[in-house]
């Protein structure tokens, strides 16, 4: 059985940066920077996301220090097992220690062409794996607020769940236009477009998914985007510098713990 995620779930998504050797600079670096112990215990859950020849890296380093961080993948296969040459399957993950995988990020959509069918098959595999899916929607363009796209990218992945894998998914809005762009989305529009998911997603299939915000969130603008209700946020950039995301952390703790 997967635990509940904590009040607020703070992810780095590392993309394709991160080797190795890189991660365990970069945890070193995390463990020194975070000593406390009480930081790590006030509501808030630290996941990382690196690429796959890294996980095993952050997964000893974690288990053998006692890091309290969670491991996330940046993908999984639809399938199984079996002749896919190249992919990487949930219970692959799962043996790792991946307690989260994301799906549908804007980016893998993209080069990927990800169909809806392979969407559905993602978190369907995450789930039997106990491992929890994060969903991706985003707009792409900024101009007018119409909410339709992405509830409909949410909505096309819940309508072949099944109610009891509904539940498990996390959703991540982030506005296409938002990542790597330094342009991070306005409280007011990130409220709306949350409310608009939750309205939909509630009136659809009876359940208001926890939501987070990614899309150039960094160590200047967190202050500005907590206490809009989100269930966390998906940290890129801003997440390859220890300092940086150690202070995102440490922020959201000191929200968390008052
Ligand atoms: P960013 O990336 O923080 O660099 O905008 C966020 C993401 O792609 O998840």
């Amino acid at each position: 059985m997967t635990s509940s995620p904590a009040p607020c779930l703070l992810a780095a998504n590392w993309k394709m940066n991160m080797d190795h050797l890189k991660t365990l600079d970069f945890l070193r670096q995390l463990s020194l920077l975070l000593p406390e112990e009480r930081v790590w215990k006030a509501g808030v859950e630290m996941a990382i996301f690196p690429p796959f020849t890294s996980l095993r890296t952050a997964q000893v380093f974690s288990n053998s220090y006692r890091l309290p961080i969670s491991l996330g993948a940046q993908d999984v296969s639809p399938h199984e097992c079996g002749a896919f040459t190249g992919e990487v399957s949930a219970s692959m993950l799962e043996k790792l220690g991946c307690r989260y995988v994301l799906v549908g990020h804007s980016e893998s959509r993209k080069n990927h062409h990800e169909t809806r069918e392979e969407l559905v098959g993602k978190v369907k595999r995450s789930i039997s794996s106990s491992m929890i899916p994060v969903l991706c929607v985003g707009e792409k363009e900024k101009g007018e607020e119409d909410w339709e796209e992405i509830t409909s990218q949410a909505g096309e992945v819940f309508c072949d769940l099944e109610p009891e894998e509904r539940e498990k998914v996390i959703v991540s809005y982030e506005p296409v236009w938002a990542i790597g762009s330094s342009m991070t989305a306005s409280p007011d529009r990130i409220s709306r477009a949350t409310l608009a998911l939750k309205g939909k997603m509630q009136e659809k299939f009876g359940l208001c998914p926890r939501i987070l915000y990614g899309g150039s969130v960094n160590e200047g603008n967190i202050d500005s985007l907590m206490g809009l209700g989100l269930g966390g946020f998906l940290v890129g950039h801003a997440s390859l510098n220890p300092a940086e995301f150690a202070t995102i952390f440490q922020r959201l703790a000191e929200e968390g713990s008052r």
